[in-house]
């Protein structure tokens, strides 16, 4: 199976974990990316089945309005449910690389919220020490050359990525080199720095289930089974 068929097949085993616990009030939260959009379309099938729901970015808002679907402001919705988005790199602890795509913000606000959080990426995002996939980190424009010289004080190489203006009007550095054995640290670390507003790492709000999709089916990975093996 190729890349795309893999992220099929997770976003469909993420529609089989979640439809059965559809309600005409629920409220679903949806990431970005490909394998979100792989979601958001099998979702379409089951659109009569729940309320509403709240987009990580403008361009999965877009598309679940393409589909008929209605999409909340964040602020006029008190529970989701379930939160599904992929994810750039995932650990053995559920820990999380996010922000390929620039939304990492609102993702994690909306997972933040979320009751579940189900991620659903291809194995080749599965990785033991998360940093190989360089981390996001979203920032004031005015800040970013600042922030750039305080990351490279932490180990990490700081990159522009040129050309970027994030749904919030803010910048992203993507930081290479980096190996995090400590996920939940480094999150805090760089959350203390002057003019980030977020980072890539969900660590600290980590995934509640992992769908990874393989060549020999798709994995289920919970938090339950990382804490009791
Ligand atoms: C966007 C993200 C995406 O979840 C991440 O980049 C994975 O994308 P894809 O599903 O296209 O591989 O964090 O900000």
């Amino acid at each position: 199976m190729n890349q795309n068929q893999l992220k099929q097949a997770v976003a469909q085993a993420a529609i089989d974990r979640i439809v059965p616990h559809l309600e005409p009030s629920a409220v679903l939260g949806i990431g970005t990316g490909s394998t979100a959009n792989f979601f958001i379309d099998l979702l379409a099938e089951y659109k009569d089945k729940f309320a509403a729901a709240v987009a990580s970015s403008n361009a999965s808002a877009e598309r679940l309005r393409k589909h008929g679907i209605e999409v909340r402001d964040l602020n006029d919705v008190s529970e989701i449910g379930f939160y599904i988005d992929g994810a750039d790199e995932a650990d053995p602890n559920l820990a999380l690389i996010k922000g390929g795509g620039a939304a990492l913000t609102q993702e994690k606000i909306v997972a933040a919220v979320a009751r579940t959080f189900i991620c659903i990426a291809d194995q080749s995002k599965q990785v033991q020490v998360l940093g190989k996939f360089p981390l996001p980190v979203e920032v004031i424009p005015l800040a970013r050359n600042y922030v750039a010289r305080e990351l490279s004080k932490l180990g990490g190489r700081p990159v522009y990525r040129a050309g970027v203006v994030t749904d919030n009007g803010c910048h992203i550095l993507d930081v290479h080199d980096l190996q995090i054995h400590d996920p939940v640290g480094l999150e805090q670390r760089i959350n203390q720095i002057t003019g980030v507003v977020t980072n890539g790492l969900f660590a600290m709000r980590r995934a509640d289930v992992l769908l990874l999709g393989t060549e020999t089916g798709v994995q289920t990975i919970t938090r339950d089974s990382v804490l009791n093996p």
